[in-house]
């Protein structure tokens, strides 16, 4: 067994002899000239934009760390004026927003990003977001959101990088890198606030210490490794402790196990919740609770403020409690200059630059995934196209949720792409929206829907979610298309034309029904500002479909959760199942066999992870597993990828593995590596991965006399290993095997 635990105790070590830097005698000096009042009011972050006149006195009295929700180089310079020109020691401010997937230039949803499988791409977008919003004066970013999601319900798994560790980890890494440092990233929200019960937004979450380490944490440790300079607590009481309280999570592990030096940060209000949660009986023992667990600054709640100097007056809190608290906050505005250049120019840059745009489409046509093609796409040329459904033409729906500062007058819609771009002039173009918001259930203007369809070679069916329906408390329990949108679909499938769905949502629909009525579908969650040009470059083949499924599709809402790398079960489904229509009527009890499905669906999705098609196809031959000269149990999995089409096109190389036995049960499948490469029609390319122990290992944990512990280590054992299109892993005939 390896035991890589041991690891970061060695490093603790080490550091603790490192001599002191320039920035450690730059924070301890600072640190030593402050009054208890001053250090509190460095861990309050507020939001100046409500009742300006007092929080900005607020400000001037030298009690705020950081404001946020403020935008403008000016109104940035004039409150960062009041702190540093007029407090005692001059702190600055630092300006914190939440800009989640682009500030003006809106990029596709987290989760269409991680539909991209292109990390240097969202690397790059995450770059540019930075740099326009540090141009308006924002210096820290509440992203990336990096909770893996396995329940479509959940509305926040629209802000994610979707269900898979690994692929959350790589994209929680690649934003970290291309935010910072020109503003500061924080990694949320820490953690297990994904898993909430029932997907319903802030519930509470059970996830054993394990299961934890291994599925929820890695992504943020990787965006920790990355650099990034903070992270927020989250709202879900995991294991029935909330996060802000939660001495296990905040100090166990972020510091004493992973070393972070990162500030950490309450969500908005976390820190007072604690009453509601039923945790303290006020928000004077919230306060208690949350420095108690290291919480270090408080957004929004004012607990700091209004408890802690008199818990250090009744000596219920240390002065050095808070001192460590304060060094996280003046370390991370050290690292992000704000000491030397606490101004930002106000001849700013203007926003929507060439680059991010050309990005931004970029990235769209990279996150829509293919989930069926009968050959109506690429379009051909000359055909009378008929758009319709309640997405065409919707500049701020496909912008998705949580964006603050995009303006909709900027978006290209798929109309005003095709309208716009279309270079044959004889193309025949035309528009019926037939619903007016993915809600409405106003069906009267069908007729004429139908009477446009019947006059069309194709129609384009817009369909999908205005961003209103995801993303925070925006759960769903129902993951129908809604309002009338299914009714359209039958009625549109009914002309006997061909119907290529679009769908644009901040999650996976259950859209099995207008699957099969369709001749093609593209799914793209939500685009952003390019979505419409990124949709029209696809459609006509301009471009090619990329997108791989970041998560599961499921049949039904029943199956939910459902995600790629479950575990087997002691019997699986029996293939096929008898599902509830062919029961005969008094059939006995077990005469159908015992195994496990739901009587209304197998338990195979409507689509599986990593999933999706392009206009050309691939083939995978020589697979190898060859160990690594010299490196015990190292082995060097490759495969030559063959583009046997007539486009040049990328394909997403997955390494998926299965541990076969060991000391206890382990997934189906586990994504392992992947590599997105472009082959160029009729060329072929080898992809090579390398698999070490480490990337085996998994938590274990043993309970002695009631005491656990958990450590990480690779079991000896027999894996599978396969390089694949897709977590399926079927299309691959032979399964590799190797023997730690
Ligand atoms: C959300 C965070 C967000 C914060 C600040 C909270 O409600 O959970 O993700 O960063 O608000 O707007």
């Amino acid at each position: 067994m390896v035991c890589i635990a041991v690891l970061s105790v060695m490093l603790s070590v080490l550091c603790s002899c490192t001599p002191q830097s320039e920035e450690d005698r730059f924070i301890d000096n600072l640190l030593s000239r402050m009054t208890l009042e001053e250090k509190i009011g460095q861990m309050n972050q507020l939001d100046p934009s409500w009742d300006s006149e007092v929080k900005e006195q607020l400000i001037r009295e030298g009690k705020v760390g950081s404001v946020f929700n403020i935008v403008g180089a000016e109104q940035v310079n004039r409150l960062q004026r009041m702190a540093v020109e007029q407090t005692r020691l001059g702190i600055p401010l630092v300006a914190a927003r939440d800009v989640i997937h682009g500030f003006r230039t809106i990029y596709p949803i987290p989760l269409g990003q991680a539909a991209s499988w292109n990390t240097g791409l969202v690397e790059q977008a995450a770059r540019l977001t930075a740099q326009e919003a540090a141009a308006e004066g924002i210096r820290w970013t509440f992203s990336p959101m990096v909770d893996v999601a396995r329940d479509p319900r959940w509305g926040r798994i629209a802000e994610g990088y979707g269900e898979d560790t690994y692929l959350a980890s790589a994209f929680a890494a690649a934003a970290t890198r291309g935010y910072q440092p020109s503003i500061a990233a924080c990694v949320k929200h820490f953690a297990g606030y994904s898993a909430s019960e029932g997907g319903r937004d802030y519930n509470t979450t059970w996830i054993p210490e394990t299961l934890l380490r291994d599925v929820y944490l890695p992504p943020f440790k990787a965006a920790l490794d990355a650099g990034a300079m903070s992270v927020m607590c989250s709202f879900n009481d995991l294991n029935g402790l909330p996060s802000s309280a939660n001495h296990h999570l905040n100090v166990d592990i972020l510091r004493d196990e992973w070393q972070s030096d990162a500030l950490l940060v309450s969500d908005w209000g976390s820190g007072s919740d604690l009453v509601p949660h039923g945790l303290c009986a006020d928000k004077k023992e919230a306060a208690l609770r949350c420095i108690n667990a290291r919480m270090e600054m408080d957004m929004q709640a004012n607990i700091y403020t209004d408890y802690l100097a008199e818990l250090v007056r009744e000596k219920k809190v240390d002065e050095k409690q808070i001192d460590v608290c304060v060094r996280s906050i003046l370390r991370m505005k050290y690292r992000l200059g704000l000491f030397e250049h606490p101004y930002v120019s106000e001849q700013k840059p203007a926003p929507y630059s060439e680059q991010a745009l050309v990005t931004a489409t970029q990235l769209a046509e990279e996150s829509a995934i293919l989930l069926k093609n009968n050959g109506i796409l690429p379009l051909r040329d000359n055909l009378r196209i008929l758009l319709c459904g309640p997405m065409a033409d919707q500049p701020k729906e496909q912008l998705g949720t949580w964006v603050f500062d995009g303006e909709p007058d900027h978006s290209v819609t798929p109309l005003n792409a095709f309208l716009t771009h279309t270079d044959n002039p004889d193309a025949h173009i035309r528009m019926v929206a037939g619903l007016s918001y993915s809600r409405d259930r106003n069906t009267t203007r069908f007729a004429e829907v139908e009477r446009a369809a019947r006059e069309a070679d194709v129609i384009l069916f817009f369909c999908g979610e205005e961003a209103i329906l995801s993303g925070e408390a925006r759960c769903r329990a129902d993951l129908n298309l809604p309002g009338a949108q299914a009714e359209m679909m039958d009625m549109l499938s009914a002309t006997g034309k061909p119907v290529v769905m679009v769908v644009m949502a901040g999650r996976p629909l259950t859209i099995g029904k207008q699957v099969e009525q369709a001749d093609a579908v593209l799914y793209t969650f939500h685009g952003g500002t390019m979505a419409g040009q990124a949709l029209y470059n696809l459609l006509t083949g301009k471009a090619v479909p990329s997108g791989r499924t970041p998560v599961t599709f499921p049949k039904m809402v029943g199956q939910v959760p459902l995600y790629y790398n479950r575990h087997n079960t002691g019997r699986p489904s029996y293939d096929p199942p008898m599902l509830i229509d062919s029961i005969p009527v008094g059939c006995p009890q077990f005469s159908i066999g015992q195994s496990s499905y739901w009587l209304e669906t197998p338990t195979e999705p409507l689509f599986p992870f990593g999933y999706g098609l392009s206009y050309t196809t691939f083939m995978y031959n020589d697979i190898e597993v060859l160990p690594v000269e010299g490196q015990a149990n190292h082995y060097t999995v490759s495969c030559c990828i063959t583009n046997t089409g007539d486009r040049d096109a990328s394909e997403t190389v997955q390494l998926y593995t299965r541990q076969l036995s060991g000391d206890l049960v382990r997934p189906i499948r586990e994504l392992k590596g992947f590599e997105k490469i472009h082959i160029p029609a009729g060329e072929s390319r080898t992809v090579r991965f390398t698999l070490t122990p480490e990337q085996l290992a998994y938590w274990h944990e043993r309970k002695d006399n009631c005491e656990s512990r958990v450590w990480l280590a690779t079991d000896t054992a027999l894996f599978q290993v396969w390089i694949a299109p897709d977590s399926r892993c079927a299309t691959v005939p032979d399964t590799l095997r190797i023997n730690l």
